[in-house]
């Protein structure tokens, strides 16, 4: 490991060499939490360095979007948690280009930071703001923005397939613990510790569903109460960073029971309690302290077309920007939760290799993945991928989500997406794990029949291959 994070120091060395030959330079990332913490990353290096920049963010890097940039004639353009699939088009184009990024690569450019072309997978063992923290790193001394490094992988959910963050994301983590910029520990993992009432996070719990508590909130306060543990105090309500190491305990213990009564498997219950990361500097109580909570935070900037909120948040700003970034995280939550009450209520149509759904214009189709996601947790079938449409202006979105022991079995959704999209006149891309792609509108048909036998076809492939 430590010779891979070497060869990609000397990488981002060569690349940050590049960078500095300019003097103006244009940033274009992702609308999400780890393209945010990306343009958060090395916007900062830049301003440090005295650079002179500007930014721009798109819901993906398709060929549109790169005509636009084009048009724009930057001396240099750093394209971060994204860029990697199209290198060949953003060549072609003649953009001068830095590319920091994750996904799956397809074809070659001269200054291109991606752990794929290490020997380390993009899925969990590096994120987008993981790369461009290794950048800023070349480029100076920001040894503090590992934190936003932890925060992308995190909003990625790298640190899911090993119940922690594993590879070149634990050199970054570790390089944080040194400074004092972060901390590890196991806790709960239920989200919200830091800012919300307890019996929310039970309330809102998705992994492990927690059948009879998920979604009733009176059912919560109860299942609390009868543990014996106060619910406020000054008459404000406790949070998890509140209660007692002994009153934390008794909610623990009472949870694992309550779920082996429900007849949970133990691999989902275990899931109860996890390595998770704390932001040092943060004050206390706010989303930014917990890396989860932070991470949702800036999702909810960005994906609703505030990415200039979410960026400002990200470089330091805790008055205005994050005022404005917690009133859209309200409307976020919102919107998560009608969206799984719809594809509850909706529920799924399953075929032969995949299952899906179709969100027409009821779900937003930039948070049609998180939702799609989540929705694991409420379908009865947790062995076939998961794939979501969502109209669009410009023809459906689709995402796709899938599990490590699909992984396992030869699934790999970024292919999949990616190939079968093509086959019908759209575009797509992602990890294993995880996949998007744009089609158009009338080719939904043909396009799930596809999928469901490509993905087929990567499952016999792997079990003749032995
Ligand atoms: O564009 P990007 O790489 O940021 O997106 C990664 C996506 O993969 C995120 O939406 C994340 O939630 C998803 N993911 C997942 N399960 C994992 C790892 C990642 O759903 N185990
Ligand atoms: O949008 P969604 O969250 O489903 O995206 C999952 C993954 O697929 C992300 O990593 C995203 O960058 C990628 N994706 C892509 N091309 C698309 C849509 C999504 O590469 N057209
Ligand atoms: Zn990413």
């Amino acid at each position: 490991m430590t010779e891979i994070i070497e060869i990609f120091r000397k990488e981002a060395d060569r690349c940050a060499e590049e960078i500095k030959k300019h003097r103006s330079i244009h940033v274009v990332s992702h609308i999400d939490a780890d393209g945010l913490t990306s343009a958060g990353i090395i916007c900062t290096a830049l301003e440090r360095g005295n650079f002179e920049y500007t930014t721009s963010f798109v819901k993906q890097l398709d060929e549109n979007a790169l005509d636009t940039i084009a048009d724009e004639s930057h001396e240099l353009v750093i394209f971060t948690d994204l860029g990697s699939g199209m290198c060949e088009h953003i060549k072609s184009r003649g953009i001068n280009a830095v590319i920091s990024d994750h996904h799956q690569p397809q074809g070659t450019l001269e200054f291109h930071l991606n752990p794929h072309l290490f020997g380390a997978n993009g899925s969990y063992e590096l994120s987008g703001s993981g790369s461009t923290y290794l950048l800023a790193s070349a480029l100076g001394k920001n040894r503090d923005l590992s934190s936003l490094a932890i925060v992308g992988a995190i909003g990625d959910m790298q640190h899911l397939k090993m119940g922690q963050l594993t590879g070149i994301n634990r050199k970054i983590l570790e390089e944080g613990v040194k400074g004092g910029y972060l901390e590890f520990k196991k806790d709960l993992t239920l989200f919200g510790k830091q800012t919300r009432p307890i019996y929310k996070l039970l309330q809102y719990s998705s992994d492990p569903y927690l059948p009879g508590l998920t979604g009733d909130e009176d059912a919560c306060i109860n299942f609390i109460h009868s543990l014996n543990v106060r619910f406020s105090q000054d008459e404000r309500w406790r949070r998890w960073i509140d209660l007692e190491i002994s009153e934390k305990q008794k909610i623990i213990s009472g949870l694992f029971q309550y779920c082996l009564n429900s007849g949970i498997p133990s691999y989902k219950i275990e899931r109860l309690i996890g390595e998770v990361y704390v932001l040092l500097k943060e004050r206390e109580g706010t989303e930014m302290r917990d890396a989860s909570e932070f991470s949702t935070l800036l999702n909810a900037t960005a994906r609703y077309d505030h990415a200039d909120i979410g960026l400002a948040v990200c470089m330091g700003d805790r008055e205005n920007a994050y005022e404005n970034a917690k009133k859209l995280l309200a409307e976020h939550r919102q919107n998560l939760v009608n969206g799984l009450i719809y594809v509850k209520e909706n529920g799924v149509t399953q075929l032969e290799n995949i299952q899906y759904f179709d969100a027409g214009s009821q779900i937003k189709e930039t948070i049609v993945g998180i939702i799609a996601g989540m929705s694991s947790t409420v379908v009865e079938n947790r062995d076939l991928p998961i794939i979501a449409f969502a109209k669009t202006d410009a023809g459906v979105k689709v995402s796709a989500r899938g599990t490590q022991d699909l992984i396992r079995r030869g699934v790999n959704l970024s292919e999949a997406m990616s190939t079968v999209s093509a086959e019908v006149g759209g575009a797509g891309g992602g990890h294993d794990i995880a996949a998007g792609a744009t089609i158009p509108e009338n080719a939904k048909e043909e396009f799930t029949r596809k999928l469901n036998f490509f993905i087929g076809e990567q499952l016999r492939r792997k079990v003749n291959s032995g």
